[in-house]
Order: C-alpha cells, then sequence, then structure tokens
C-alpha cells in the first residue's frame, strides 16, 4: 500500500472507532520493565512500528531493549518482560538501530550513556536528521562520553561514570525529561531537573508509582539512583493523539456520531480536545475513571460547525503532535487561526509546519507558513488533489481526514507510513464507509 485514493462523501462517522493503546505510554512501559528484574505483564501493548519490530531493517523500542539483554515474549497479545536491573544491561553485539523512533533513540542514549560498555545508536534517513544534541549536552555534563557527527546519528556511547546534578529543562520536550531520567538512575548521588517549560509527564508517573527514587516537588523532578522497580502489570490506554485523527473526521463530516472508547486523558495530552471544543466543536467526555496513574475516558463526538482559534508558546508542549490535524480543523472553521511559537514541530518525522501548510495548500486551504507558526484563513470546503505523505506518519493520516470531505478524490503518495503510529488506520477508515 504505497498510494492510496479516498474519495469524499463516502464516509459516514456513525460507531465506534478503535484506536491504538499509546504509544508514549508503551515506550515508558517497556524502558521501565526493563529495569525490573522481576517479570513485568503488559497488556494492550500497541503495534505501531516504532514500539514493536515488524521486517529487519526497521527497528524499534523492543528490539533495541532485546539487544541489551532484556527479555521478551508473547503470549495470547500479552508482552512478558524480564528485565536486569539499571546497571545490568549487556552490551548489544550490533548497532541499535532506533528507525523512526525519536522516542526510542532519546530514551536509549539516556538509559546507556552510564553504562560500563560502548553503544552505538543509529536510525533512518529521517531520524538522522532530527537533532541529539538536546539529549547529549545534557548527558555531557552529568559525564557521558559520546562520538558524533554535529549531533546527529549515528553516534557511539563510551563507557562512563554519571554524576548527578541540577538541570533546567527549558524546552519543553518529554523525550528530552525522559532521557534525563533514565540517565539519572544510574548516576552517582542525586539528580534535580527544574521543569521551566512542561511537556508530556508519563515517564514521571509511571516510575512515582513503581519506585520511590523519583519524586516531584512544584517543578522539580527529583531522582535517586539505583531504583527496585516493583511493576507486576500494567495495561496502556488508548492514543489520544491517534485518536485525534478520527474526532476531527467525526466534527468536520455531517451526520457523525462517533464514540472512540477507553482513550488516556492525561492532562498533558488532552489540551487538542480543550481547543477543539472551545472551537464549538461537540465532544463528550464520559465515564472518567483512572488506571496505572493515567486518567482515562470514553469520547463521543458528533458533527460541529468549527470557530477560528488562536494557538500560543505556552500550549505548544501540549498540542505538539496534533498541530497537523488541528490544522485541517482550522482550514474549515469560520474566521482566522494562528499557531505561533511552534518551532520544534521543525524537528519532527518531517518540518511539520512545511508539511501542513504544502499539504493543505493543495487541498485548496487558505493556509500559509509564517516565521515559526503557520497562519489559516477557514473556508466552506476543499478540494481533492494529488497529495505527499513525507514518510511522516501525523501528515498522511490528516490528509486522509481531510480526504473524506475534500471534493472529488485525493491520493496520498506514500501512505504505508501511518505504520509508524497506527497500522490499522485504513482499516479503520474504511469501517466508516457508507
Ligand atoms: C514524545 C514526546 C514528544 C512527541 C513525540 C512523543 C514522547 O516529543 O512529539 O511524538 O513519547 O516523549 P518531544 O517531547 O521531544 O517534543
Amino acid at each position: 500500500m504505497d498510494k492510496i485514493e479516498i474519495k469524499s462523501n463516502e464516509y459516514i462517522f456513525k460507531g465506534t472507532a478503535q484506536v491504538p493503546a499509546d504509544k508514549s505510554i508503551a515506550h515508558r512501559a517497556l524502558f521501565i520493565s526493563s529495569m525490573n528484574k522481576e517479570m513485568t505483564k503488559i497488556s494492550n501493548l500497541t503495534n505501531s512500528e516504532d514500539v514493536r519490530t515488524i521486517s529487519k531493517d526497521l527497528q524499534s523500542t523492543i528490539k533495541c531493549l532485546s539487544d541489551i539483554g532484556v527479555q521478551f515474549a508473547e503470549v495470547k497479545g500479552v508482552i512478558f518482560v524480564r528485565g536486569r536491573g539499571i546497571r545490568e544491561y549487556v552490551q548489544s553485539e550490533g548497532v541499535l538501530n532506533c528507525g523512526n523512533s525519536g522516542t526510542t533513540a532519546r530514551l536509549l542514549i539516556g538509559l546507556l550513556s552510564g553504562q560500563s560498555f560502548e553503544s552505538k545508536i543509529d536510525g533512518d534517513d529521517s531520524l538522522k536528521m532530527r537533532p541529539m544534541g538536546r539529549v547529549i549536552e545534557p548527558l555531557q555534563e552529568m559525564g557521558g562520553i559520546f562520538d558524533s557527527k554535529d549531533g546527529n546519528l549515528p553516534l557511539t556511547i563510551s563507557p562512563s561514570n554519571l554524576k548527578g546534578g541540577n538541570f533546567d529543562l527549558n524546552l519543553g520536550s518529554a523525550q528530552v525529561k525522559s532521557s534525563l531520567i533514565f540517565a539519572a538512575l544510574s548516576a552517582e548521588g542525586e539528580t534535580k531537573l527544574n521543569e521551566t517549560k512542561k511537556s508530556r509527564n508519563h515517564t514521571e508517573i509511571m516510575l512515582g508509582n513503581c519506585t520511590s527514587n523519583l519524586t516531584i516537588k512544584g517543578d522539580e523532578i527529583i531522582i535517586q539512583p539505583d531504583p527496585q522497580i516493583k511493576l507486576e502489570s500494567f495495561d496502556i490506554p488508548g492514543d489520544p493523539s491517534a485518536a485525534a485523527f478520527f474526532i476531527v473526521a467525526g466534527l468536520i463530516n455531517k451526520n457523525s456520531e462517533l464514540k472512540i472508547d477507553n482513550i488516556c486523558l492525561n492532562p498533558t495530552r488532552t489540551l487538542f480536545i480543550d481547543i477543539l471544543i472551545k472551537m464549538g466543536g461537540n465532544i463528550q467526555v464520559l465515564n472518567k475513571r483512572e488506571s496505572g496513574g493515567e486518567q482515562i475516558a470514553d469520547l463521543l463526538i458528533t458533527s460541529s460547525d468549527l470557530k477560528a482559534i488562536k494557538i500560543q508558546e505556552e500550549s505548544i508542549p501540549f498540542v505538539i503532535d496534533e498541530i497537523p490535524i488541528l490544522s485541517l480543523a482550522c482550514s474549515l472553521a469560520e474566521g482566522t487561526s494562528e499557531i505561533q511559537d511552534a518551532e520544534e514541530l521543525r524537528f519532527k518525522e518531517s518540518d511539520r509546519i512545511k508539511t501542513t501548510v504544502g499539504e493543505l495548500k493543495k487541498l485548496g486551504s487558505d493556509i500559509e507558513e509564517t516565521k515559526n507558526g503557520i497562519l489559516i484563513k477557514g473556508k466552506d470546503s476543499l478540494k481533492g488533489a494529488d497529495c505527499e505523505s513525507h514518510n511522516d506518519h501525523r501528515i498522511a493520516m490528516m490528509i486522509a481526514v481531510a480526504a473524506t470531505v475534500a471534493e472529488g478524490s485525493t491520493t496520498i503518495n506514500s501512505a504505508d507510513s501511518v505504520s509508524v503510529s497506527f497500522p490499522g488506520f485504513f482499516d479503520t477508515l474504511n469501517m466508516f464507509r457508507k
């Protein structure tokens, strides 16, 4: 499935959409259970390529962790993990290839920077272009030893003894924060991370629940090394960032009445829902509950007339993965919307300011790139076009949702990139064909 064609007016979003379990939480569940010397049982692990290996060339968190001695078994869809303890990983025989996954690479660099053996980390062409200096530099301050060209992959980590210390987190990146937390677990002495700019907090929630070595005081995350991890089982809730595509599909199509069950509603992930509700979106949050320290609920979405919105700096880390699909919603909203201070989007699987603007423009949106943001004048309709995913899963899914309303036919080149986070995306979409 390289090129896919979607025709408008063929879809009605009535019924229940199944979305994969959360990818961010899956990475954390695998990394943290890799530090547990007892068995951890993980239910509902996503099949996303970033998390599991599906081919020899494409690697992932599970493959990289198994290369450093962590054992995995799958029985009836449940993953059993036998970890090693924070100082007991073993050297990989080969290069650790993180494929397309920035989260795998950055968390792995943190985990391996204080080990007693050398590691080599690499990734695909897209990951090779994404900045690793943001984790390498603070880890060097802790004593980590790295060899890389211009702070990009491939990189080599030499054995070293890390030292704790005080660090400011001013990028608003959960990948950087989690990398430093994992490094601090094998450092000497205490590490204090001052979160001057907040980001998603799944690592702190999960680690805080299974060891007393991580505590939070105000904006400070305090980590003591050598945790004894107690994590028997973990059930991963649905991914809000994957649900976002069907939420917007339900809002912009006519006669929708769409349920999406069991979605993680961690407040560091759900700002896009608040934004869509503020834009006039009919989204009901039902059956709120909690599991593994994370908030969960079911969602009910009905067709809505949307109004423009402004999204600014302090909000960006909390909607970082939803800007492409929010830009589609803004393209069909009444009035002028603006997304500002979103430079971080340039460092994702593609430069998502450029790719979002470029593809939505092809589809007839009145949309412009600004210095580090996007300006969108809402219109009543879009038109079908020949589009390109840029090998970016979230751009492919945004175009597919746009195609359900864009007059005529739309094609998406390299549509199979959806597998990075949502392998069954097109099957799920096809369930809503009239
Ligand atoms: C992620 C954090 C975000 C997000 C990415 C997943 C994570 O990146 O864009 O898809 O799981 O930690 P940054 O925190 O680096 O912005």
